[in-house]
């Protein structure tokens, strides 16, 4: 290192312990608990913290989580400040990495319900998309997005399927069906009501009143008509079958405000010979929907229950309902129990721990009988008032593992099959959410190639490096990166290095200035998946050939010994592009040592240099202080003004 840059480093460590200004208060707004990407900036996504309590018994797969109403996107409309992809689909791998943002795909949309589906025995991504653009005036919405819509995505996260129903495609659920005809759907409409008999507390007897009627209907893929349409105000499902008390309506993605949200249905299923599994939110009640006429078959549950239910079975405000298993006599569901719920709909009801159950009915009993068969307390003993989702990695419910999502703040715990909780994680900001989420294996093969950046990095003026960023939206078989470096951009490449892929995004360092360099994806069996564009540290643009960098002579220059072990240049000049495909990468020196060799004992400095000058301080203003008439010093204040 030279005189100056040591020089500069130590004034940088002063400056530093000068400063020492308290870390300016948390903007839960801001990107803290992001992680920012040099490859892809213009997206952001929320950073999980990750405990692995028995890591040996951790179902392997992706978690498809959607962070989303990150509000500080609302606020930023206002000040034109750029507001990066960050609400939509994401995938996670196992340790919180990120694998794929379809933030930007999706124009920063709330998606609900984003999940692996089979279709045709292949893997596809199904999701719901809300109509809700961040910071986009409307004029500018393509008129095809102007309302609700479902979309599925095949394993290259290419669109294959949108359907479209104004005003009849609600948030909660959206299905595919196995044989890719149909698509599952919650569904709710706006209608009059004539309440004579039902004995409301919000209603005059008799008068009428705007419900909002929520069903769920079956869709046809190809004609977008419904196969089967399901009203629950058609079925006797009553109006005072709802625990609801205040009447009032549902400000969701649509104003229905005016329009009483009696039943909330928030999940629809389908057992194995066809017929309907939903649940209704404010009923607090599971219902089993004939196939043939759509009569209610059971309610479990809610007020009118046609179990007889085990002490544990009962759960009130529940969300994501789903159908498990069945055979003659038995059905297995699994219940998001809320327990709890945000609006006060009906103080009388306590608010409880949230938990995941999985519920056997015995519908040949008589009296027919609900029994726990699993049930799992939200660990941090917390509650989760809206949202939820319960997911079986496996197709015993007895025995699988089971992963929960409890909603804030990104909180997702998995158990083992003997009900031990394994494993827990959350994003580190508090300021996202997410509706469901799930787990599963995934093979995505973006279409789009490898973003790469290299950055000149200094370390003094005759210490040139160049630093590699290379990332791959949503490719999950990528285990290697190599770096292939060339003096004119038409080649030959060399090959500078093969380093292990790390999270969303990896990078390196080489010393030098590299001309022209790109980057490839290597899967397990070193075979290439694809590689990115050529980029340059080198100006091409008008007016010829600029130097935007420090310029050393080009790759083999970049090559011969900074410090560390002697390269022949003999060796690099006589390399061919055939050999470059099969070189090992010992042809450079190991950045690693390099780098550390020189930081390591202006580190020791500076953190000496620190600790004196904060002790001077702290002697200095205690000083200053008792000068006051103090006898200590005031208590450390993040909002000093
Ligand atoms: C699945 O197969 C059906 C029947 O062959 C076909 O109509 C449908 O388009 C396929 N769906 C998908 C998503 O491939
Ligand atoms: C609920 O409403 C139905 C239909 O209006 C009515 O027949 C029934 O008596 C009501 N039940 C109660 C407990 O008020
Ligand atoms: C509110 O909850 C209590 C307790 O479960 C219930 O008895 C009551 O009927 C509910 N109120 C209404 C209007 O449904
Ligand atoms: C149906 O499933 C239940 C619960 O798993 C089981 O106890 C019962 O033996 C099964 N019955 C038949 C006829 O397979």
């Amino acid at each position: 290192m030279s005189p100056t840059s040591r020089l500069s480093l130590l004034a940088l460590c002063a400056t530093a312990a000068l400063a020492q200004t308290p870390i300016a208060p948390v903007d839960k707004w801001s990107a803290s608990g992001m992680e920012h990407f040099i490859t892809r900036p213009e997206l952001i996504a929320p950073r999980y913290k990750v405990n692995k309590i028995h890591p040996e018994a951790i179902a392997p797969g992706y978690w498809f989580v959607t962070p989303y109403y990150v509000t500080a996107q609302e606020q930023r409309k206002e000040t034109l400040e750029y507001i990066p992809c960050q609400t939509g689909a994401h995938i996670f791998d196992g340790d919180g990495h990120l694998v794929w943002s379809g933030a930007c795909q999706y124009e920063n949309r709330n998606i609900f319900g984003f999940r692996p589906v089979e279709i045709n025995g292949t893997q596809h991504l199904s999701m719901w998309l809300s109509r809700q653009f961040v910071g986009m005036p409307k004029e500018r919405i393509p008129v095809k997005d102007q309302s609700e819509s479902g979309v599925i995505l095949n394993n290259q996260y290419e669109e294959i399927h949108r359907l479209i129903l104004p005003h009849a495609l609600d948030c909660h659920e959206f299905r595919p069906q196995p044989d890719g005809k149909t698509i599952l759907h919650t569904w709710h409409e706006r209608i009059d009501v004539d309440t004579t008999g039902s004995n409301l507390p919000h209603v005059v007897d008799g008068e009428k009143r705007k419900v909002l009627n929520g069903g769920f209907w079956e869709t046809d893929l190809t004609t977008h008509e419904p196969v089967f349409a399901w009203s629950p105000l058609e079925h006797g499902l009553h109006l005072n079958e709802s625990y609801d008390t205040t009447g009032s309506g549902w400000v969701g993605t649509d104003d229905h405000s005016d329009a009483w949200d009696y039943i909330h249905m928030n999940a629809v299923d389908k057992t194995t010979d066809g017929d309907y599994i939903c649940s209704g939110r404010h009923t607090s009640a599971v219902y089993k929907v004939s196939k043939d006429d759509g009569h209610i078959i059971w309610r479990l549950g809610g007020k009118r229950s046609d179990f007889v239910m085990d002490a544990d079975v009962p759960f009130f405000w529940q969300h994501h309902v789903a159908f498990l298993f069945d055979n003659a006599t038995h059905t297995i569901i699994s219940v998001f129990d809320n327990a709890g719920e945000d609006k006060g709909r009906n103080t009388s009801i306590p608010q409880m721990v949230s938990k995941a159950k999985l519920i056997v009915l015995d519908t040949a009993a008589r009296p027919m009988t609900a029994k726990i068969l699993r049930n799992f307390e939200r660990p941090d003993g917390d509650r989760t008032p809206m949202g939820g989702s319960v997911y079986p990695l496996g197709d015993d419910p007895a025995t699988a593992n089971i992963f929960v999502n409890w909603v804030l703040p990104g909180y997702v715990s998995e158990y083992d099959s003997n009900d031990r909780l394994i494993l827990e994680a959350r994003f580190e900001t508090d300021a996202v959410k997410g509706y469901r989420a799930f787990k599963s294996d995934f093979v995505g093969r973006p279409t789009e190639p490898p973003a790469f950046k290299v950055l000149p990095v200094g370390y003094g003026k005759d210490e040139a490096a160049s630093a590699f960023y290379v990332s791959w939206n949503g490719a999950t078989e990528v285990v290697d990166w190599t770096f292939y470096g060339a003096d004119s951009a038409s080649g030959p490449f060399y090959k500078l290095e093969t380093v292990k892929k790390r999270g969303f995004e990896t990078s390196w360092v080489m010393p030098g200035v590299v001309q022209y360099a790109y980057a490839e994806g290597v899967d397990k069996n070193g075979i290439s998946l694809g590689r990115s564009a050529v980029e340059s540290l080198v100006y091409h643009g008008a007016g010829g050939y600029k130097i935007a960098a420090p310029a050393l002579e080009g790759i083999k220059q970049m090559a011969s010994p900074v410090s560390g072990r002697p390269v022949s240049s003999e060796r690099l000049t006589t390399i061919t592009a055939q050999q470059v495909a099969d070189s090992d990468s010992s042809v450079l020196p190991a950045t690693d040592g390099l780098l550390n060799q020189q930081l390591y004992g202006f580190f020791i400095y500076c953190l000496a240099l620190f600790g004196l000058i904060c002790g001077a301080r702290k002697i200095y203003t205690t000083m200053v202080w008792r000068k006051k008439g103090y006898s200590a010093l005031p208590a450390f204040r993040v909002d000093d003004k």
